[in-house]
């Protein structure tokens, strides 16, 4: 009875998250510290929240686009008094804009500002933008009530580089990589608290160690790896994203030889052309990329790779395109996410503007992704036959078991008791293009 009476009284934030891990880590921040601090609670419901939070993306120009008629339908369905708060990437971005377009929005919060979220709620129409705060040492509330097998923990803030067609390093800043012992204490936290996963999040997470805000031992990617791989309970170790320029091969072999890290790793391509590679000022060539792949390929030959490409970008030509689909055909990624060239403000390649039309933009999108539906379908059922090491997460509506493998595959298998939480192997025996079917063993 009290209870019920408490959780009626209870201060209720409901938050919508876009964009990549990072913005989702920030979410979570964000949550915490609200729930820790300020006694609010989770709901999946806008309607009945005291404070919504539209947590952005700025990548591509068509997300941002929604964000005020998002805006003006939160507005709508809002319970009378509550708030609605405009937090990362586009809020970075734009800063007071957004407070001058809508009236509805009551403070906006960059994407380099999380940390500020607790006093925000309480200051109308103010805007924290600033790109050069340093929350890189704050350490965030945790809230043990959300443990989950798998934890996100952040190892740097904001980006160095200087890709010609990127927002983020005007979102979130210049990169400063998080100290050790806090990255170490943070998933120790998250392993006493029932994970067995974590997930390192940077936007270059193996350009670890370039730059600290106070004084540190010296200590690389490679280095944290092995530091962390140490952590009792700990079973598995993802990251994302690490930049090919940054794969040494000191590196690819802890990768390798490390038992703890996952055998499934994200590395952006973006183009297959060196001509566009240069432009992009990506940093590396098509050889270099395809020289760390096979290097990568030679010491774990069933790794999987996932990639981001953009087609269309300034200048690209038929030729460009199809070294892109060169690049694809060698590497057969199993996870690629493509996009379409969007000219983003701030950004060096805006100012070239758009040069292949939309319609043969789309044309190579749709070129790539199809080649990719029918590469994926082919690595798929070459896994029938294979054992595979999963993590068994979730029962489907069907009653299916659902996890991950270790090489980032979807596995379904029918249900056996006492395997939800555990790390277990199956026998793979059929598959589709977006998951295999397998029978725990
Ligand atoms: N246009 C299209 N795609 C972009 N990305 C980043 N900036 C742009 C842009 N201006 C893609 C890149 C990046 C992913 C997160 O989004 O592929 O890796
Ligand atoms: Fe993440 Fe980039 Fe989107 Fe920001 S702009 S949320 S860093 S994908």
């Amino acid at each position: 009875m009290n209870q019920q009476k408490e959780s009626a009284f209870q201060k209720k934030v409901f938050i919508e998250t876009m964009g990549c891990a990072m913005n989702v880590k920030d979410t979570e921040h964000m949550l915490a510290e609200l729930e820790s601090k300020e006694g609010y609670k989770l709901t999946q419901n806008a309607k009945e929240a005291d404070l919504i939070l539209i947590n952005t993306c700025s990548v591509r120009e068509k997300p941002e686009r929604k964000l005020f008629s998002e805006i003006g339908q939160y507005d709508k369905l809002k319970k009378k008094g509550a708030k609605i708060g405009v937090c990362g990437c586009t809020a970075s971005h734009l800063g007071q804009e957004i407070l001058t377009k809508s009236k509805a929005v009551s403070f906006v919060l960059g994407a380099r500002n999380v940390s500020k979220i607790t006093s925000i709620i309480h200051q109308e129409g103010a805007v924290e933008v600033d790109t050069d705060y340093d929350d890189s040492r704050y350490v965030f509330a945790s809230n043990s009530s959300h443990s989950t097998l798998k934890a996100m923990v952040n190892i740097s803030i904001g980006c160095d580089k200087q890709c010609t067609y990127c927002i983020v390093p005007h979102t979130r800043g210049e990169e400063i990589s998080i100290p050790a012992d806090i990255i170490l204490k943070e998933v120790q936290k998250a392993v006493d608290d029932g994970a067995i996963e974590v997930l390192l999040l940077g936007q270059n997470v193996n350009n670890y160690g370039r730059r600290f805000s106070t004084e540190h031992t010296p200590m690389n990617f490679t280095q944290l790896l092995q530091e962390i791989s140490k952590i009792d309970g700990l079973k598995r170790i993802r990251f994302t994203s690490p930049h090919p320029l940054q794969m040494d091969n000191a590196f690819l072999e802890e990768f390798a030889n490390n038992p703890k890290i996952c055998k499934s790793i994200h590395i952006p391509l973006q183009s297959g052309s060196d001509k566009i590679l240069k432009l992009m000022k990506r940093g590396y060539t098509q050889d270099w990329y395809l020289q760390r792949i096979r290097k990568l390929r030679e010491l774990i030959p069933s790794v999987s790779i996932g990639t981001d490409i953009i087609v269309a970008f300034p200048y690209e030509e038929e030729a460009d395109f199809l070294e892109t689909m060169r690049v694809l055909e060698e590497v057969r990624f199993d996870t690629m996410y493509s996009f379409i060239y969007s000219p983003r403000p701030h950004t060096e390649a805006s100012r070239w503007g758009i040069q292949v039309n939309a319609e043969e933009a789309l044309n190579r999108l749709i070129r790539l992704q199809n080649r990719h539906k029918e590469i994926l379908e082919q690595n798929n059922a070459q896994e029938i036959g294979t054992v595979c090491e999963v993590l068994w997460e979730n029962i489907r509506e069907d009653g299916f078991l659902e996890g991950k493998s270790d090489h980032a595959k979807l596995v379904r298998a029918p249900f056996k008791n006492g395997l939800i939480g555990k790390v277990g192997y199956a026998q793979i025996l059929d598959a589709r293009r977006a998951y295999l079917i397998g029978e725990a063993i």
